[in-house]
């Protein structure tokens, strides 16, 4: 999500690119361009019965890593 005004980003080859006014992110979720005052949060990811779940209500601190 944005940290703009809260649209969502779409994946680019850099990282991060926001479509509403063309703030980019760097895949550390680093602001590399735009009006985005802020990095993109980082979200709880954990694996289970080989699956992979993204909790989009929970983040992390950036360069948490996922034990398995
Ligand atoms: Fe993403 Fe404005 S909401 S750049």
């Amino acid at each position: 999500i944005c940290t703009h005004l809260g649209c969502i980003v779409k994946p680019t080859a850099a990282g991060f690119e926001c479509p509403c006014h063309g703030s980019r992110f760097a895949k550390d979720g680093t602001v590399t361009g735009g009006p985005a005052p802020t990095p993109l949060g980082w979200l709880q990811v954990s694996a289970a019965g080989g699956a992979v779940i993204v909790d989009e209500a929970a983040t992390v601190p950036a360069g948490t890593k996922v034990a398995v």
